[in-house]
């Protein structure tokens, strides 16, 4: 007979993930995902960081419904490698093509839209994906010398986004959609120091330490920001503008700050908690091909649905923001 010390402590872990398993469960009921399912033959899809986690998930249901997808990414393998496992999977699905964006300088970006208008005429929906986390005390800065988090998820999208405009007008009804985060809600926007220099070297001082990276959230406001400010400039134009947070999911985002010996810890919370990919990435379809919500404009969406931010936006923040942040574009580099 088993000793009944060895049932007790067996029966503790097991309980444990029983209760873990049953409390995603009930979480998940939320974790809507995009019923439409026409298909999107003809369309060309723009999606940023298109290789790894939410985007790679959003391209590979864009391609399942023949959609045409450009991927623009930091590392054209990278591109390649999604399209080929894409690929694999769906062999009767839409086109893919791989283009090289660094959303980390302007010169590339540039590059890119150049080559963009060169094969094609318009696009139907951009996808404004891409982004980075990385440790305030690491002080990264894009070419031109702005802070990481503001230059890439934040800058290098509004550079990008007004460059391909033509584009877009072209294919109205159009789309874009802006991933940002409920984090915006615990974002701030300081126009005296828009690059965090005092964070920054604060984090240095003391070797990283706040779990909260403000450089992050403050970039997610600033999407934020961007799409009803954008949102608002297209109205009545047949560009519709949205915002989506795909909720707490495991992907690639949080590999500098990381480590393996975390997950051990963090495993009950994020087998409770956290979502797949996939599941991250339904509203960011729903946003993108949605028939219901054609002609609605600068929304955010969650779980398939309109969220109501917490946060108390300010005209006159969005419109300074977008002041300053085409100056900063003009001057290429930090004022
Ligand atoms: N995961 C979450 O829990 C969560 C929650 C709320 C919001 N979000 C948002 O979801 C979006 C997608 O993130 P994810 O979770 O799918 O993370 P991910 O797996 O790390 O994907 C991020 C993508 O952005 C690309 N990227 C980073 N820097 C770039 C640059 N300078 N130029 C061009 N591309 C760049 C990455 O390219 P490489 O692969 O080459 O690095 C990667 O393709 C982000 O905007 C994020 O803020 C995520
Ligand atoms: C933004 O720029 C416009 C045009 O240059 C100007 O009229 C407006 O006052 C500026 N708004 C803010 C809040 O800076």
């Amino acid at each position: 007979m088993v000793p009944s010390t060895v049932v007790y402590v067996a029966a503790v872990p097991i309980s444990v993930i029983v209760a873990l398993g049953l409390l995603r469960k009930w979480r998940s009921r939320k974790w809507a995902s995009c019923v439409s399912n026409t298909c999107l033959r003809g369309k060309t899809f723009l999606i940023t960081g298109a290789n790894s986690g939410i985007g790679y998930e959003t391209a590979k249901a864009l391609v399942r419904r023949k959609g045409r997808v450009i991927f623009a990414c930091r590392d054209i393998g990278k591109a390649k490698e999604a399209i080929a496992l894409i690929r694999k999977e769906q062999p009767l699905g839409g086109e893919m093509i791989p283009m090289q964006l660094d959303l980390s300088s302007f010169e590339s970006i540039e590059n890119f839209v150049e080559v963009v208008k060169a094969g094609f005429h318009k696009i139907d929906v951009l996808i404004n994906n891409a982004g980075v986390v990385v440790p305030l005390n690491q002080d990264l800065k894009t070419k031109e010398g702005f802070e990481i988090h503001f230059g890439v998820n934040h800058l290098g999208h509004f550079y990008l986004t007004n460059l391909l405009m033509d584009l877009l007008k072209r294919a109205t009804p159009s789309r874009i959609v802006v991933v940002s985060s409920t984090l915006h809600e615990r974002g701030n926007i300081n126009f005296d120091d828009l690059n965090i220099r005092k964070e920054v070297e604060l984090a240095k001082k003391t070797g990283g330490g706040s779990r909260h990276n403000p450089g992050y959230s403050n970039s997610k406001l600033m999407n934020a920001y961007f799409a009803r400010a954008l949102a608002c400039n297209l109205r009545n134009t047949g560009i519709d503008v949205n915002l989506v947070c795909p909720g707490f999911c495991a992907t690639n985002l949080f590999r500098y700050s990381i480590k393996w010996y975390h997950y051990i810890f963090m495993a009950p919370i994020l087998i409770a908690f956290m979502k797949t990919a996939k599941q991250g990435s339904e509203t960011v379809v729903f946003c993108a091909t949605d028939h219901s919500i054609e002609g609605k404009t600068g929304k955010f969406y969650r779980d398939c649905a309109i969220y109501n931010s917490k946060y108390n936006f300010d005209k006159d923040v969005e419109t300074k923001l977008w002041n300053v942040s085409e100056e900063l574009v003009k001057a290429r580099k930090p004022l």
